[in-house]
């Protein structure tokens, strides 16, 4: 019944542990009712503890105040309480040193940790889980590991916006063609473009926060699903936790997990995000844009062609967004149609939650070092912004002095049609050629029509003029 396996250890964990697998004095915690161990392949199968030890600091500052708890209401003498604070903080220690013997007979983290309590400080240990079960314990473990990851992200989320926010200051007078279809559409500035990431990622710092709210609920005291008839103090482990909320159905706090997916969700929209910015970034250093370079040190060579240099990185961000949108997918799938409270569906949660996690950081990160780096050829980009780009303005001209829009659009759709066949782009027209399409045109068309007044013309709220960027530069930067 105590046959034990040891499980593979990572490679940083430093020299094994001088104590042979299988030489544990604590026999299996949970296994009184049986009278043969489970199949090893059974044991394999169902075990977490290959990726929830994760949680292992989490799970040890939620046992520490389940214990001082126990203490203030009495199920425990404050020496034992003290004890058991004191051994869990040395299992950290061990876990963080890479010398905790981490075996597979515990299942998972929690029974990893209590065993190993157990085995240090004796009697007392044994008292650790009282009026706890684990399914409330893995769900604070869970909300307290995001509360920390979800704020680590919040934190990369501003570092990348505040660097789009400073290579945009310098663009904000840089013209380019803005695109529909990616179709060259109307001039504006570079700044203006990136500011539209900026926007995407001020909104996903709102969900952020948002799912950082609801993570802060603290559900010890459900136990299993019902919570514990011993006078258990649940909001003194939530102050203990520092959580203003305690979860306020038992059967609720170890079947929900919705704020794994709030916080999925969030994540695979933030990452949808980096991959549009990544896939701008590949489309503009490629040779037919030619609007930017990728730095050396962010791009790859190809083992055939040697003049290649191949934005992999921005291609692997764009791709990994789909294990992100898989990791919101699964969460969801498990959950859907789950029956009440807990059940063991509810462990796949975890790799969900920490490969999103895994793929999002290093992405934001990555993106925030990337950017100031890039070199924008200002030359391509106005060329780019001369052609047709000012049709619209022509347009909205004719409109000035009273034209219906219909027939402006037509006169000008004309005068494109004919300016396209002479070889022409419309910043080289003349005023002859453009009465040829309507009477109404006077000499301040042609004054007008280059992309920089197009733009400046275009200071309405949320436009490209130099001068409404700027006051929304300053309103993010606050932010
Ligand atoms: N390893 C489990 C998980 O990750 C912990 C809770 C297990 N509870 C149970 N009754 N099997 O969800």
């Amino acid at each position: 019944m105590n046959h034990r396996r040891t499980i593979e250890r990572p490679a940083k964990a430093g020299p094994a542990p001088a104590k042979a697998p299988g030489a544990s004095a604590v026999k299996n915690l949970i296994r009184g009712r049986f009278k043969t161990p489970r199949l090893p392949e059974v044991e394999a199968f169902s075990a977490s503890l290959p990726f929830d030890r994760r949680l292992f600091r989490h799970d040890i500052r939620g046992s520490i105040a389940h214990a001082r708890m126990l203490a203030r209401v009495g199920l425990l003498k404050p020496g034992e309480a003290r004890a058991i604070a004191a051994g869990l903080e040395a299992i950290e220690h061990e876990i963080a040193a890479g010398r905790f013997h981490f075996d597979l007979a515990d299942e998972d983290i929690h029974l990893a940790i209590e065993r190993r309590l157990i085995e240090k400080i004796g009697a007392a240990g044994r008292k650790l889980h009282t009026a706890r079960s684990r399914n409330d314990q893995v769900a604070l473990d869970l909300r307290l590991y995001l509360r920390d990851e979800i704020g680590a992200t919040i934190a990369l989320v501003r570092g990348l916006r505040a660097v789009l926010l400073r290579v945009a200051r310098a663009h904000v007078e840089t013209v380019m063609p803005g695109y529909t279809h990616l179709q060259r559409a109307q001039p504006v500035s570079l700044a203006h473009h990136l500011m539209a990431y900026g926007e995407m990622l001020e909104r996903d710092r709102e969900r952020l926060a948002q799912a950082l709210e609801r993570v802060a609920v603290m559900p010890l005291g459900a136990g299993a699903m019902a919570g514990s008839t011993l006078p258990i103090d649940r909001r003194m482990v939530a102050r203990e936790l520092g959580f203003k909320r305690v979860a306020a159905n038992s059967i609720d706090a170890v079947s929900d997990r919705d704020f794994a997916v709030d916080f999925l969700a969030a994540a695979a929209l933030l990452m949808v995000h980096l991959s549009r910015m990544a896939e701008e970034l590949i489309l503009w250093t490629s040779s037919e844009f030619a609007f930017a370079e990728l730095p050396d040190e962010f791009a790859t060579g190809s083992s055939m062609m040697p003049q290649k240099k191949n934005p992999d990185l921005l291609e692997l961000i764009r791709g990994k967004s789909g294990r992100i949108i898989g990791d919101l997918v699964a969460m969801l799938t498990i959950l859907k149609g789950l029956p009440l409270a807990y059940n063991s569906d509810l462990q796949e949660d975890k790799e969900r939650v920490f490969d999103a996690l895994d793929t999002l950081k290093p992405a934001l990160d990555l993106l925030a070092k990337l950017w100031p780096r890039i070199r924008f050829n200002r030359a391509a980009l106005r060329a780019a912004a001369g052609g047709f780009a000012l049709a619209t303005d022509l347009a909205e001209y004719l409109v000035a002095r009273g034209v219906p829009f219909r027939l402006a659009h037509e006169a000008v759709g004309a005068l494109v049609r004919e300016t396209a066949a002479r070889n022409l782009t419309l910043e080289e027209l003349t005023l002859a050629d453009l009465r040829r399409h309507s009477a109404e045109f006077g000499a301040d068309a042609i004054d007008a029509l280059t992309a920089e007044k197009s733009i400046a013309a275009r200071k309405l709220i949320g436009g490209p003029a130099p001068s409404t960027v700027r006051r929304r530069l300053k309103e993010l930067g606050r932010g």
